[in-house]
C-alpha cells in the first residue's frame, strides 16, 4: 500500500513529461520545475512566457552576471548555460503564447 501513492505520482509526473517532451528543448526541461512547462506556474515564481526573447535572454546574462540584486535562484542556474542554451530557452518561452 505504501509504495502505490509513489508509483502513481511517479506515473503522472511520468505522463504529463510525455505529453510536453516533444517540443520541450534540453536546456528547458530544469526551467520546467519551477516556471512550468508553459512557463507560467502558479505561486511565487515568475511568468515568463510570451515575452520577447530578447528580454529573456538579456534577464538571464543578467543574473548569470550577478547583475540583479535579491535575485535568489537563477543566478546559480544560469551559470550552468551556454551562450546558445540561453537562446534556446529564451526562445522556447516566448513562443509560447
Ligand atoms: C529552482 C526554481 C527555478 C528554476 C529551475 C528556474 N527558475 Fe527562473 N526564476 C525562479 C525564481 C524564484 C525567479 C525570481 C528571481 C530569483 O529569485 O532568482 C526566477 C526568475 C526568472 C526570470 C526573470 C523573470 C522576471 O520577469 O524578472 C527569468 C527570465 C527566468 N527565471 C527564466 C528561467 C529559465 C530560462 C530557466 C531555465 C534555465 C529558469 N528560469 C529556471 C525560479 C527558477
Amino acid at each position: 500500500m505504501r509504495l502505490l501513492l509513489p508509483l502513481a505520482i511517479l506515473a503522472a509526473t511520468l505522463a504529463v513529461g510525455t505529453a510536453h517532451a516533444a517540443d520541450l528543448p534540453a536546456a528547458a526541461a530544469v526551467c520546467a520545475n519551477c516556471h512550468g512547462t508553459d512557463g507560467r506556474k502558479d505561486g511565487p515564481i515568475p511568468a515568463i512566457a510570451g515575452k520577447p526573447a530578447v528580454l529573456i535572454a538579456s534577464k538571464l546574462r543578467d543574473f548569470k552576471a550577478d547583475k540583479i540584486a535579491n535575485a535568489t535562484v537563477m543566478p546559480r542556474l544560469v551559470k550552468g548555460l551556454t551562450e546558445a542554451e540561453i537562446d534556446t530557452v529564451a526562445t522556447y518561452f516566448a513562443a509560447i503564447r
